[in-house]
């Protein structure tokens, strides 16, 4: 069994199915107290150090809380302008600094791997909240947790799924690391909807395929939805040379009520990491789907809290 105790939680890789169970059971637990049930000081005194040099709100905003939840401290540094980074500090340097003032820290970072990096460098341990358009574990984490609490309403869990990813699955993060986590489960079908230029790595379609499941890979939303789960995301134009370039693909499989009604399947849940692009040219999840009852994106960000309670819980040792 991993051990979870001062580790660094930098990429899904690191976890295999025990250890998801134990996150996933150990975010379960922490219902109580993120529904404000019951209170909980295991980490009094503790001090998380989020260093987020990009912008986020659910990631940032719900690490914070789930370490207040804990009984824990956070302590904030927003944007690298606002960091010794600006003047030349190496990630290495400012983790040794950081970690000094931390009983662990979260990060995210603009470069791909540069949170492994920087972990090389820290005292306590580091989780990855994105680095660049690598990877992002606690998301992906938050997303299996999601997936299985809406399958198990239709008496399904995390293997024979039939999930379609669709958007920019070249850079988005999320769906990188969910893709490597869903490949330790059984019977997978992974549909992934992109435009040809913004099509899934190919080293993270292959962790599904040398496990043995099905992906089909298409620029048709037409006919290919029709699936569990479907994973929406937003074309990552801060990837992208410039937003002239972003603007070519925006727009593309925007989903609304009747394209989920001709499309899905009566009980297919949708989801989306957020934030949406709600602007009308991109309108990826049209507001029109709010009423539906599987449209799970807001119970999806909640779960955050829960997922990054266990994680801190795990990492640091304690048990509310
Ligand atoms: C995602 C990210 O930052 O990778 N957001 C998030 O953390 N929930 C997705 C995105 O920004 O599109």
């Amino acid at each position: 069994m991993m051990k979870f105790q001062g580790s660094h939680i930098l990429s899904v890789s690191q976890f295999d199915r025990d250890a998801i169970a134990r996150i996933l059971d150990v975010s379960a637990q922490m219902v109580p107290y993120a529904s404000r049930q019951k209170r909980c000081h295991v980490l009094d005194g503790a001090i998380l150090n989020n260093l987020f040099f990009e912008p986020s709100t659910r990631t940032r905003v719900s690490f914070g809380t789930a370490f207040n939840l804990l009984g824990g401290f956070v302590r904030e540094t927003v944007g690298e302008e606002n960091s010794s980074l600006s003047k030349g500090e190496s990630l290495f340097d400012t983790a040794q600094v950081i970690s000094g003032y931390s009983d662990v820290i979260a990060m995210r970072h603009p470069k791909m791997h540069s949170v492994a990096e920087f972990a090389e460098g820290s005292s306590v341990p580091v989780i990855n909240g994105g680095d660049g358009a690598n990877e992002h574990p606690t998301q992906a984490l938050l997303d299996l947790f999601t997936i299985q609490s809406e399958m198990s309403r239709f008496g399904k869990g995390l293997d024979n799924l039939d999930i379609v990813l669709m958007g920019d699955l070249k850079h988005g993060r999320t769906v990188h690391s969910l893709s490597k986590l869903l490949s330790l489960y059984k019977n997978v079908k992974v549909t992934m909807v992109s435009p040809t230029a913004l099509q899934m790595p190919d080293s993270v379609v292959s962790t599904l395929t040398d496990a043995g499941h099905q992906v089909v890979i298409t620029d048709q939303l037409a006919g290919n939805i029709a699936c569990d789960v479907i994973y929406q995301t937003r074309i990552q134009q801060e990837r992208f040379a410039s937003r002239d370039e972003a603007d070519l693909y925006r727009g593309h499989f925007s989903l609304n009520k009747q394209v989920y009604q001709q499309y899905c399947k009566e009980n297919t849940v949708i989801m989306h990491p957020l934030p949406r692009d709600s602007r009308p040219e991109a309108n990826e999840l049209d507001t029109d789907l709010n009423d539906l009852a599987n449209l799970a994106i807001f119970r999806q960000a909640q779960n955050g809290v829960l997922v990054r309670m266990a994680l801190f819980a795990l990492t640091l040792g304690v048990t509310p």
